[in-house]
């Protein structure tokens, strides 16, 4: 296997006064290879967001390594961590959070200028990953003027913008009704067979999970089973 991220013994205590705290990790391990589409599944507080967190240079663990695409961040912090995540990341979360009051070309076209992009490749890159998303008819529409899928295809388009070698998704269809789920669910399953973009789905859904290559069950702050 050629992992992209590898996960080994991860702990995270989340305190919330004295003696009073959460062991949200407690010794997580997970490897995710390469092109693998994978889902994330778990009862609510099994430690799903803050494992995809910290392995997205999103937040920093206690203890334990994590290795994103050949280099280890789990000691990185500040500006390392940002740019790090910033070059390797892409992230798609539940309530889609784009820009009210830009269009969906605009929202896509200022994550490439935020990582440096001129004004112009960044429109051209944002135009060209709107379409293949299935948008090219609605890319001077607000997001009000989207329904949720779209909106979600819009946020799938800024997350590929940089070229991330691994997307990451927070219930990415929590908001989404099940026809909307799947066909959102299809949209990153035919990026992933034909641009070999690795994706983690943090999800509730099976029919989503059923999608994915292998699934990794989360509880107590553990990976307790992989399935394929
Ligand atoms: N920022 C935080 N401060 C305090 N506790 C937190 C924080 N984030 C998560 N937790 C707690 O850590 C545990 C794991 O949370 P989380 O990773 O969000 O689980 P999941 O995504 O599986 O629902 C839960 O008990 C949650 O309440
Ligand atoms: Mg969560």
């Amino acid at each position: 296997m050629d992992p992209i991220v590898t996960v080994a013994g991860l702990t995270k205590r989340y305190r919330l006064g004295k003696d009073n705290y959460v062991d949200a990790l407690r010794g997580a391990s997970l490897e995710i290879a390469r092109g693998e589409m994978v889902a994330i599944m778990g009862p609510s507080g099994s430690g799903k967001s803050t494992l995809m967190h910290i392995a997205g240079c999103l937040d920093r663990p206690d203890s334990g390594e994590v290795h994103l695409n050949g280099r280890r961040v789990d000691q990185l912090r500040g500006r390392a961590l940002t740019t790090v995540r910033g070059r390797e990341v892409g992230f798609i979360f539940q309530g889609f959070n784009l820009i009210p009051t830009m269009t969906a070309l605009e929202n896509v076209a200022l994550a490439a200028e935020y990582a440096g992009a001129s004004r112009r490749d960044a429109a051209d890159k944002a135009r060209s990953l709107l379409e293949l998303v299935g948008l090219a008819d609605r890319m001077r529409h607000a997001p009000t003027e989207l329904s949720g899928g779209q909106q979600q295809r819009v946020a799938i388009a800024r997350a590929l913008v940089n070229d991330p070698a691994i997307v990451m998704g927070d219930e990415p269809t929590g908001d989404l009704d099940t026809a909307t789920s799947a066909e959102i669910v299809g949209v990153m399953r035919e990026i992933n067979t034909e641009r070999g973009t690795t994706f983690v789905l943090v999800t509730h859904n099976p029919e989503v999970a059923e999608v994915c290559d292998r699934t990794i069950h989360m509880r107590d702050g553990i990976v307790e089973a992989v399935t394929a």
